[in-house]
């Protein structure tokens, strides 16, 4: 497997050249190939805009980044790395990106295969300054970059207060971060890539159509029960979930702002996609679907404890891949479900 390191700073042996040689390093631990580019050193000009531009994906201007479009077609993981210059990615980094024109045409108005193959692809970066909304900024462009080239944004490293040249090495957080982040790119010994991988924030978006599906089908159910006292539970857990759901968002929007760029490794994967998969609520609007072939209580009743057990196993997964300071959130709403289960088993026997 083959990574490319793009450097897109002017400051060979500045900090977003040493943070990107960890990366690469970490991912050369697990048997990566690694290949790095300094744009700086290339030879190339910004997009000239051409009129007499080809029906193809290629670039009729012949510098340095026909070099640059091959290796990119040709690796198997992308690494972007960018200094904040001005609340925005360096000259050199835009400079290159613009002169995917011709590819985004390909792709978007010729509708044409552009001949990059799908990839994950990372962005590093450092600034001098605290500010969130630069990075923000940057990695919006750095994700358009990656739409363009079918790269599949896959995470990020952001560090921030870094200025002196080097300065970056003082900085062992962000050195070990780097070095994680290449290394879980490849399978250990095989060095192949890790793939199909799930972020944090795609499950806790599935928790959060759990509940929704869930608050759904116990509403739907209370409107249909006859007896008071299931009624009242159905209600009750309507409102639970409801609840829930608020949970996740919060969870949801920590792991955004923090963006962990945690990786899982194939077999996780196919474990939590079958979970997923299996768990009938993580599909959009299914819990009123589910509700409305339901014939009696029992049924419900039946429907409700499968959709508990499935939300607990999924919810015992979640937890291992949020961040650690929403364990404690994730553990609560476990006990929670728990208490659901145990008042449904109760109904049941009645
Ligand atoms: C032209 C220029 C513009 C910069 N603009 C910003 C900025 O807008 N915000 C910020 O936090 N740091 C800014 N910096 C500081 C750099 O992001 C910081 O020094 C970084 O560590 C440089 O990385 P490098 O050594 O890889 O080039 C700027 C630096 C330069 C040279």
């Amino acid at each position: 497997m083959r990574v490319l390191g793009i450097n897109g700073s002017p400051r060979v042996g500045g900090n977003t050249d040493i943070l990107l040689d960890r990366v690469l390093e970490g991912a050369r631990s697990n048997g990566a190939d690694i290949e790095k580019v300094a744009l700086n050193k290339m030879k190339f000009s910004a997009c000239q805009e051409c009129d007499n531009m080809p029906d193809t994906s290629a670039c009729i201007i012949n510098d340095d980044m026909q070099v640059i479009y091959k290796k990119i077609k040709e690796c198997d993981a992308l690494v972007f790395a960018s200094p904040i210059f001005f609340g925005s990615l360096s000259a050199q980094s835009k400079a290159m990106i613009d002169r995917f024109q011709c590819v985004w045409r390909a792709r978007y108005i010729l509708r044409k295969d552009a001949g990059y193959k799908k990839i994950p692809g990372f962005f590093i970066s450092v600034e001098g300054s605290m500010r969130k909304d630069f990075f923000e900024n940057a990695k919006s462009i750095v994700k358009n970059l990656f739409t363009t080239i079918n790269a599949q944004y896959k995470g990020e490293l952001f560090c921030s207060g870094i200025d002196e040249r080097a300065s970056i090495l003082k900085r062992q957080d962000c050195l070990q971060k780097a070095f994680d982040l290449g290394a879980k790119l490849i399978k250990k010994g095989k060095g192949k890539y890790m793939g199909n991988i799930f972020s944090a924030g795609e499950i806790v978006e599935m928790g959060i159509e759990i509940e929704k599906n869930g608050r759904d089908f116990y509403n739907a159910v209370t409107a249909l029960s006859n007896t008071p006292a299931i009624k009242e539970v159905f209600k009750y857990l309507a409102g639970e979930e409801e609840k829930h759901i608020k949970v996740f968002e919060n969870i949801l929007s920590e792991i955004k702002k923090y963006e962990p760029s945690e990786a899982y490794p194939g077999e996780y994967f196919a474990y939590l996609k079958a979970l997923s998969e299996e768990h009938v609520f993580t599909k959009k609007r299914k819990g009123l679907d589910i509700a409305k072939k339901v014939k009696n209580d029992k049924e419900a009743i039946e429907l409700g404890i499968g959709f508990e057990k499935d939300s607990i196993l999924f919810y015992y997964e979640m937890k291992k891949v949020v961040l650690e300071g929403e364990h404690k959130a994730i553990g609560a709403l476990i006990e929670q479900e728990q208490e659901h289960l145990r008042k449904l088993s109760e109904l049941k026997r009645r």
